[in-house]
């Protein structure tokens, strides 16, 4: 659809949510719900999108952005709100699509059905027949074409018994749309300016409206955490099964929590219980075992992590890497074929091809006011229990005996080691033993 716009209406303040982020903002798969609007839309081919906001919404203006923005400072209905981006809109003459900030699971393919259907009639609405129709508008419909749209608490017993609601969104032709919504007025049951009421207007002129109908899992509306909770198990099932239908082994799916944007490679297994935040890309034939958490992660392929793995952002891991259970890494390129198999925290760091870090390793990058790198040679052995007080550079092929304090450079091939002399004394265990278990017989 070369000639679309679509306009997402946000400004509302979603009480229900009780919170203090703009609901728009609760994010859905790791990605603000009103964003997942706006990707599906540019997936349906809509090149320009605006944003209809409350006054006073900073985060969200930047969650949109480089989309333009409208305020709409009264709160006055969703006609009020469609027409507060008027300016935005700039005369713009092709169809406009009308979407809610608070419906995130709309498809691009629903989209685009309501645009091709819009070629055609002045006015789409995008319709569905929900399990409890509750207080949703309804559809009037009269020898086959869309009469009006009545508000539930406007509507008759007759008009209530119609099982066709109104999802809210709608496609209308851009020429059409200011002029029908500046006929609107707040005359109804809510007081309210009704964007619903645009259909009846445009009949009135001889217009052409229809209704195109939709699915209900995709038309849930969020109004409260436990809708978003609803929303979110949808779209996770949605990842779920497109993680395995592109060759990735799941092995308890209804555990392995996705992001919008997580990529998997071929034959990846994930185990159980294992959460992909935002950014993180997999290689082919990686293994991520039970209860790892990733975020803003790249793994290259053969990886293997877990159980326990904590990567945070800036983690990257090249072929074959190997880490283990309570390992946390941030910030830190782990080369090709390094191991950091047990209890560590590498930060700010380069571990180098080969390497092998023991357990309980500590990147000491933090002084309580700056972040300083490690930098770990290639095959080179750090000792269990080590400190690496950072800045410090291990040489390539270095060893580092365990229980070190490592805070000068070791150059390649040496060995360092900051060990206090170990002193033995014999027969001293067996003496002292003796000794207190015959005070102990005496009480
Ligand atoms: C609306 C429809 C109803 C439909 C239902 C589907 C109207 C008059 N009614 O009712 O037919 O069945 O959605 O969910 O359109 N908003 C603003 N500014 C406002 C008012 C609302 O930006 O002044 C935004 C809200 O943030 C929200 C959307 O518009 O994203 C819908 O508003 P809401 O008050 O939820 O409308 P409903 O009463 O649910
Ligand atoms: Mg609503």
């Amino acid at each position: 659809m070369s000639n679309s716009a679509a306009i997402i209406l946000a400004a509302g303040l979603g009480t229900r949510m009780k919170s203090t982020l703009p609901k728009v903002m609760h994010p859905l798969a790791g990605r603000p719900m009103v964003n997942h609007v706006i990707a599906n839309l540019q997936q349906a081919g809509v090149k320009q999108i605006a944003c209809v906001i409350g006054p006073d919404m900073p985060a969200l203006e930047k969650a949109v952005a480089p989309h333009k923005t409208a305020v709409q400072v009264d709160r006055l209905g969703t006609g009020h709100a469609v027409l507060a981006a008027k300016d935005v809109m700039d005369g713009f003459d092709g169809s406009v699509l009308i979407a809610f900030g608070d419906t995130p699971m709309i498809s691009p393919e629903t989209f685009s059905r309501l645009l091709s259907a819009g070629t055609d009639a002045d006015v789409v609405v995008l319709g569905f027949r929900p399990h409890d129709p509750a207080a949703y508008g309804r559809l009037v419909v009269t020898e086959g074409k869309l009469k009006a749209i009545v508000e539930y608490k406007d509507a008759s017993d007759e008009e209530r018994a119609i099982n066709l609601c109104n999802s809210g969104v709608m496609c209308v032709r851009g020429s059409k749309l200011f002029p029908l919504l500046e006929k609107i007025n707040n005359d109804n049951a809510a007081g309210e300016y009704y964007l619903t009421d645009i259909v009846a207007i445009a009949r009135s002129q001889g217009l052409s409206c229809t209704v195109v109908e939709g699915n209900e899992d995709e038309l849930l509306g969020v109004n409260s955490r436990v809708e978003l909770a609803k929303a979110e198990q949808l779209v996770q099932d949605q990842l779920r099964e497109n993680a395995m239908i592109n060759g990735a082994t799941l092995m308890d799916p209804a555990s392995t929590h996705f992001s919008y944007d997580t990529q998997l490679g071929q034959d990846v297994v994930v185990e159980p219980n294992v959460f992909f935040g935002p950014r993180v890309t997999v290689g082919d034939n990686v293994h991520i075992k039970a209860f790892s958490h990733l975020e803003d992660t790249s793994l290259g392929k053969g990886v293997v992590i877990g159980p326990y793995a904590r990567l945070r952002p800036g983690a990257d891991l090249k072929d074959n890497v190997k880490v283990g259970n309570f390992v946390e890494i941030k910030k830190a390129v782990i080369e090709e074929g390094a191991k950091v198999n047990h209890l560590s925290y590498i930060g700010d760091a380069r571990v180098g091809p080969e390497a092998n870090i023991g357990a309980g390793t500590i990147t000491c990058n933090y002084d309580g006011f700056f972040k300083y790198q490690t930098d770990i040679g290639a095959g080179a052995f750090i000792g269990s229990n080590t400190a690496l007080v950072a800045p410090v550079k291990i040489g390539d092929n270095a060893n580092v005996g365990a229980g070190s304090t490592i805070s000068k450079d070791v150059e390649a091939g040496d060995l360092s080691l900051t060990r206090a002399p170990q002193k033995n004394f014999v027969g001293w265990a067996k003496k002292f033993r003796s000794s207190q278990a015959a005070k102990k017989a005496k009480k």
